[in-house]
This record gives structure tokens, C-alpha cells and sequence, in this order.
């Protein structure tokens, strides 16, 4: 049987840590201007070197693993990147945080953790909920970068992409190359950008 206590308590711990998240996100992301978004960023390599070369976007990563975060907040104090923040939290949970008016530009999801098992697809990043979600972020511009090293996972949100109604996949090449930790490991990767999909489409 449940306890009611503990219950309780389960609920106020996670009713303030979306509190904490909430109240990060609006202190570290541009409530007004659109914001590069990089889930999953890992040790932050792709998106240091991102606002490297483009000065003028605010980037934001986002990695559910503390480690990581610390290592990429090291990398942006070390570079001096006032336009980096990382921040550690789940994307789904740092999607649900953002505040109203809070757009992104771009959103890159580079080498997500597979889940190649059938019974633990649910753990991917690419569900249809998760991109309906994401679509009420973007704009017309918006651009959604994908890229795997495991075909089954990219086959998969292909098709994915197709069968929902917000993204579609477009032909642009790639607009920014950095060598991933995970993407340095792959023998080959298969990628994809989708955009919003066009109300006429
Ligand atoms: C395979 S690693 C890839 C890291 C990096 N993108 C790269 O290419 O080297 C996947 C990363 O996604 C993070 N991750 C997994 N699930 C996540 C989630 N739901 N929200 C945010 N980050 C997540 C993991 O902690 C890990 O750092």
C-alpha cells in the first residue's frame, strides 16, 4: 500500500525542483530572442564551438548528466563565451520550464542515447509527443538537426518525422561542423534537418 507521507514528499520534492529549473532557465535564457538549443550536449565540444562562431546566438545546452555540465561550463569559462550556458536538467523537463515567449532558432540532437532495445524506445528523445512539444517553441525559420551513428534509431525518426504533424524533413546541408566525443568514436553517421511543417503541407 502507498505512503501517504512518502507520497507527499516525493510531490514537494519534485514540485521544487521544477521551481529550481524554472527559475535557471529564466535567468540563463533569452526570454525575447530565439536561442540555439543543443539537448543531450554532453561535454558541450559542438556548442562551445558554436558560440565561438557566432557571437551574436545565445546557445544553450542541456545534459541530465551533472558531470558533463561541469565539464562544459568549464569549457565556456576557460573560452570566455558569454553567449554558452549550460544547464543541467531532462529536455523534456527544461522544455516544460521555459517560460512563455521563449523560442529557439535551432535544435541539435547529436548522438542521443539509442535505446536499440524494442522495450525501451519509450527512453528516446524523438517520440511524437516530445517533437509536438519542441514545434510550440519554434518558428517558421526554425530548424531541427538530427544526427546518429546507429541507422535503426535515425531510420526510425524518419519516420517518426513523417507520420506527425509539426516537422518536416527538409534537403539543407548540414550548417555547422564539430567533432562530437560520440561522433569522434562512430565509424559513419546518418543525419537529417526538419522544419516546421507549413500549414499548406
Ligand atoms: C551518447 S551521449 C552524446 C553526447 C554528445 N552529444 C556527443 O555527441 O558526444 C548522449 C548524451 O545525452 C544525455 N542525455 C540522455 N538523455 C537525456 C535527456 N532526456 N535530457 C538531456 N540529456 C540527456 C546523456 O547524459 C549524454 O550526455
Amino acid at each position: 500500500m502507498e505512503n501517504p507521507t512518502r507520497t507527499a514528499e516525493h510531490i514537494a520534492r519534485i514540485t521544487q525542483r521544477r521551481s529550481n529549473l524554472s527559475e535557471l532557465i529564466a535567468r540563463s535564457v533569452p526570454s525575447q530572442t530565439p536561442f540555439v538549443w543543443e539537448i543531450g550536449c554532453g561535454h558541450g565540444h559542438f556548442l562551445a564551438a558554436y558560440a565561438a562562431a557566432h557571437p551574436a546566438e545565445v546557445c544553450v545546452g542541456v545534459d541530465i548528466s551533472k558531470d558533463r555540465i561541469d565539464r562544459g561550463l568549464r569549457k565556456r569559462n576557460r573560452a570566455k563565451l558569454d553567449n554558452l550556458r549550460f544547464i543541467q536538467a531532462d529536455a523534456r523537463d527544461f522544455l516544460d520550464a521555459l517560460p512563455a515567449g521563449a523560442t529557439f532558432s535551432a535544435v541539435y540532437i547529436l548522438f542521443p542515447d539509442p535505446w536499440p532495445k524494442r522495450r525501451h524506445h519509450k527512453n528516446r528523445i524523438m517520440q511524437p509527443e516530445f517533437l509536438a512539444a519542441a514545434a510550440q517553441r519554434a518558428g517558421q525559420g526554425t530548424r531541427l538537426h538530427f544526427r546518429t551513428d546507429y541507422e535503426p534509431y535515425f531510420r526510425d525518426s524518419e519516420r517518426i518525422i513523417h507520420q506527425q504533424a509539426d516537422w518536416q524533413i527538409v534537403d539543407e546541408p548540414w550548417p555547422f561542423e564539430q567533432l562530437t566525443v560520440f561522433q569522434s568514436r562512430a565509424a559513419s553517421h546518418f543525419s537529417f534537418t526538419a522544419r516546421p511543417r507549413p500549414a499548406d503541407a
